[in-house]
């Protein structure tokens, strides 16, 4: 493996609701992510984070498999509901000791702790009023984020607002795939613009608190054509803003991106082009009805860094007629993890090339807050399991890395996605995504032959 500059973290990710479980402990209000999982259908076999890896109870048994990793950095996630049970109000104490217990030791161990504000469990007290789709749930993830600066900014440098606000509003509001299980379609859009209001707010009261360096989380994924016809290549277009623009224009750029494929904005059919705020207000460009004068400029507070989540690309098709003018078309001809998802390193320099051409100067560093794969990993009779899948995805995603830093990229860091196998969303405990087997039964953690691999490498590249 080349050398990558110095001073670049080496880290893994992690979020509260996979790992934690204990979700009635120390005073923790309920989250959409409890309440959705108790939907019938909503979890692959209906399990549940109610235990997950029980990181709660097993913190400093993750925190030495971190150590012994040796990686720099850290990055998990505060659980809103454990600071703030109804989301609001006074801050609960024995929510936050676990978080300042935690950074402490991962201090002690010499690793950088980078906290994520939100990864997806909002407060259930929060959702029952509307969640992402009210304004003033900016707001109350703003005075969160101060509670939670108030603890810990005197000891964690770096933070991270939101996790894939994208992936919120596609998946939790627009097609009820995930919690909270709404399927808006286009009218989960101002769950969008509260996000990213909630990310500026939450910014501003994060740095007012003492926080040095601020970042927003977002997953992209190179869009690519099925074929060269105008009608693909506009639904590239069409998809490549929802996923990959939406939620970076305005915090990079201070504006929306251009939504007239989906008949929102000035240039869309049927509106006066060129001008006219949307009924009953809004940013005209857009067509957001929800954005008010000011929000622009709160989102678009200069940042220290872009996180970037990397999985994979889309391949997108004409869908003529839909309110998503597209559709995902297969991507043949890669390995697939055990999602389907391809395996594209390629996909990941490609990005990190677009993003550097598309915000220019406007991009601060990028930090690769995630990446990773899942696979069936089965122990061996004599219990090690030998992931040679991961250590080639590893490979391959850390060449393309490189090959993008070589190129100009600037990168400060990489945060494999993730420490050990966990509860994956609707799949539950089904995707291994972990350098360190669990055994979901008795929680025994295993090395897998891909945690040996990547402390090695992150001896390699020591000074
Ligand atoms: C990302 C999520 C993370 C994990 C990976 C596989 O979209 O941020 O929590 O589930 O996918």
């Amino acid at each position: 493996m080349p050398r990558f500059p110095a001073g670049f973290h080496w880290g893994v990710a992690t979020s509260a609701y996979q790992i934690e479980g204990a979700v009635r402990e120390g005073g923790r209000g309920v989250s959409i992510w409890d309440t959705f999982c108790r939907q019938p259908g909503a979890i692959r076999d209906g399990h549940t984070g109610d235990v997950a890896t029980d990181s709660y109870h097993r913190w400093e048994q993750d925190v030495a498999l971190l150590a012994g990793l040796g990686v720099t950095a850290y990055r998990f996630s505060i659980a809103w509901p454990r600071v703030q049970p109804d989301g609001k109000g006074p801050a609960n104490g024995p929510g936050l000791d676990y978080y300042e217990r935690l950074t402490d030791a991962l201090l002690a161990a010499g690793i950088t702790p980078v906290p994520t504000l939100y990864h997806w469990d909002l407060p259930q007290p929060i959702e029952d009023e509307g969640g992402w789709l009210e304004r003033q749930t900016a707001q109350r993830f703003a005075d969160y984020a101060a509670l939670t600066a108030e603890r810990l900014a005197d000891r964690i440098e770096i933070w991270i607002t939101l996790n894939e606000p994208f992936v919120v509003t596609a998946f939790g509001y627009a097609l009820g795939m995930h919690a909270p299980g709404k399927a808006l379609m286009l009218d989960a859009l101002p769950t969008a613009h509260h996000q990213l209001l909630g990310h500026g707010l939450a910014a501003a009261a994060l740095r007012a608190a003492g926080a040095r360096q601020v970042m927003i989380t977002n997953n992209y994924s190179p869009a690519w054509p099925a074929s060269q016809s105008e009608a693909d290549r506009a639904a590239t277009r069409a998809y490549d803003i929802l996923h990959n623009r939406m939620f970076t224009d305005p915090v990079l750029l201070g504006r929306y991106p251009d939504l007239s494929a989906f008949g929102l904005g000035g240039d869309a059919p049927g509106r006066p082009s060129g001008g006219g705020a949307p009924p009953g207000g809004g940013d005209p460009a857009s067509g957001l009805a929800c954005v008010r004068d000011g929000d622009l400029a709160v989102i678009s507070a200069p940042l220290d860094g872009l996180g970037v989540n990397y999985y994979m690309p889309t391949r997108l098709s004409a869908l003529p007629g839909s309110p998503l003018p597209f559709q995902l078309e297969p991507i043949p001809g890669y390995p697939v993890t055990a999602f389907g998802w391809p395996v594209v390193p390629a996909a990941l320099t490609e990005l990190l090339t677009l993003l550097g051409e598309r915000y220019g100067s406007a991009l601060p560093p990028v930090h690769i807050t995630e990446n990773g794969c899942s696979h069936d990993d089965t122990p061996a009779e004599d219990g090690t399991v030998d992931d040679q899948f991961r250590i080639g995805y590893l490979d391959g995603h850390l060449r393309a890395l490189h090959a993008a830093i070589t190129a100009g990229a600037d990168v400060r860091g990489y945060f494999h996605w993730t420490l050990a196998d966990n509860f994956e969303w609707t799949e539950g405990f089904h995707q291994r995504f972990g350098l360190v087997h669990v055994d979901h039964d008795t929680q025994a953690r295993t090395p897998k032959a891909s945690y040996a691999w990547y402390r090695d490498l992150i001896a390699a590249q020591r000074p």
